[in-house]
């Protein structure tokens, strides 16, 4: 097994009614005036905007807000949010809502003491400092609630790029699975499918990892069973709960233990869709590479693919386990092609060159753009 280093500093406030937490939380490392942060109006009819604001309000603490960051969120709200944090004089984000509203917040924490933001998606910049960051997750899927990363799109140039710090983790994350049942199906099957995907980007990595694959292995059977059980009892709160908080295992550095910091490419060439097709979900996306993407590197690692195969889903080979993986997705309601989402193949290069600009791509085997065609093909 290889050295390793792991810290995850997040303090994660689970469970029904914890949302109300929140204000002592912030309060308690010290903050007075914070920035919150939000997506399209979910929140205010769900109730967790109503119960964010009471705790704060009975915590004694002051809030400016920005509301309107879109799924597959973009620059200008994160300079928006930079630029009202700077003007309040906040020392701190709130973060209320999914992997979108979270990443735009820890991009405006980190761009708050930078220039320009953009400069860290490209590299230019380092992250050195970032605002303390709070989280309540009302989504369950990219495990940014408890993560160092954060995806943002700049639609002028089709880029949808990531940064990482560990100044991004978030001080204080609270997850009320409860507040979830107000997502529509599509939504929970989309942070299944993401979280599926995430564990399968650092086992596919795996040889001899056992304490990592084992975890991966019953988190992926777990989510899968929890998203069958959702499928037809969209209320069970035990379900919710469960998968909930296997979705934040799925990538919170857990499950990536010793695994050389996963392959990732998969997610790359995802990004490379909705980079170009910013209507289409992450998850969404993620249904229709992934199962492409293990067909085509099987035999770059073909131990670690068959024991996926018989221990998730009882074939005797990776491609018969692909056929069993897409029926479920289906099932679901999930697209498994391209030709779904009427992206024909006439777009694929384009797609390609997308995401071959986020090079390198992959750790299994360094991806070519060549590579990246065959897989699109493979998944149209
Ligand atoms: O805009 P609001 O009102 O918040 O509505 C959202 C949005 O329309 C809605 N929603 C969220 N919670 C709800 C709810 N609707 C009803 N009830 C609730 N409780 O759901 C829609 C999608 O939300 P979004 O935040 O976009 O989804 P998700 O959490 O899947 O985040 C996806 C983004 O995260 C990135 C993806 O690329 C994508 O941009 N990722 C971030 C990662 C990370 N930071 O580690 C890793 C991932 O691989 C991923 O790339
Ligand atoms: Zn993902």
């Amino acid at each position: 097994m290889e050295n390793f280093v792991f810290h995850n500093p997040c303090r994660v406030i689970f469970g029904k009614g914890m949302i109300g937490r929140i204000g002592s939380e912030i309060k308690g490392l010290g903050h007075h005036k914070i920035l919150l942060l939000a997506g399209q109006g979910s929140i205010r009819k769900n109730g967790v905007y109503q119960q964010a604001a009471k705790s704060l309000r009975s915590a004694g603490i002051k809030w400016a807000e920005v509301w309107g960051v879109r799924a597959n969120p973009v620059l200008s709200k994160v300079e928006e949010a930079v630029k009202v944090a700077r003007e309040q004089k906040v020392s701190a984000i709130l973060a209320i809502g999914g992997g979108s509203v979270i990443d735009s917040a820890k991009s405006a924490a980190a761009g708050f003491y930078l220039s320009e933001i953009w400069d860290a998606f490209e590299g230019v910049t380092e992250i050195k400092r970032a605002l303390p960051l709070f989280t309540i997750l009302t989504l369950s899927a990219t495990a940014s609630e408890m993560n160092q990363w954060a995806v943002l799109s700049k639609p002028d140039e089709k880029k949808k790029w990531a940064i990482g710090a560990e100044v991004l983790i978030p001080k204080v994350t609270v997850i009320d699975p409860s507040v979830q049942i107000s997502l529509p199906w599509k939504q929970t099957v989309n942070g299944a499918i993401d979280a599926i995907s995430h564990i399968m980007e650092n086992y596919f990595v795996g040889t001899d990892q056992e304490v990592s694959m084992g975890i991966c292995e019953s988190l992926i059977r777990t989510i899968i069973e929890m998203t069958d059980l959702l499928q037809t009892q969209p209320r069970d709160y035990s379900a919710r709960a469960n998968l909930v908080w296997a979705a934040t295992m799925a990538h919170n550095g857990i499950s990536a233990v010793a695994l050389k910091g996963g392959d990732w490419s998969a997610h790359k060439i995802e990004h490379g869709i909705s980079a170009l097709h910013p209507e289409i979900a992450h998850g969404t996306g993620l249904a229709i590479v992934f199962p492409a993407w293990i067909k085509y590197m099987e035999r770059y690692n073909r131990k670690t693919f068959q024991r996926w195969a018989q221990v998730i889903w009882s074939a005797h080979s990776a491609d018969s386990a692909v056929g069993k993986m897409k029926t479920k997705y289906s099932k679901w309601g999930a697209p498994v092609s391209l030709t779904e989402i009427g992206i024909s193949e006439t777009e694929i290069p384009a797609i390609a060159e997308n995401a071959y600009r986020m090079k390198p791509i992959g750790v299994i085997k360094k991806l070519s753009l060549k590579d990246i065609k065959a897989i699109l093909n493979l998944a149209s």
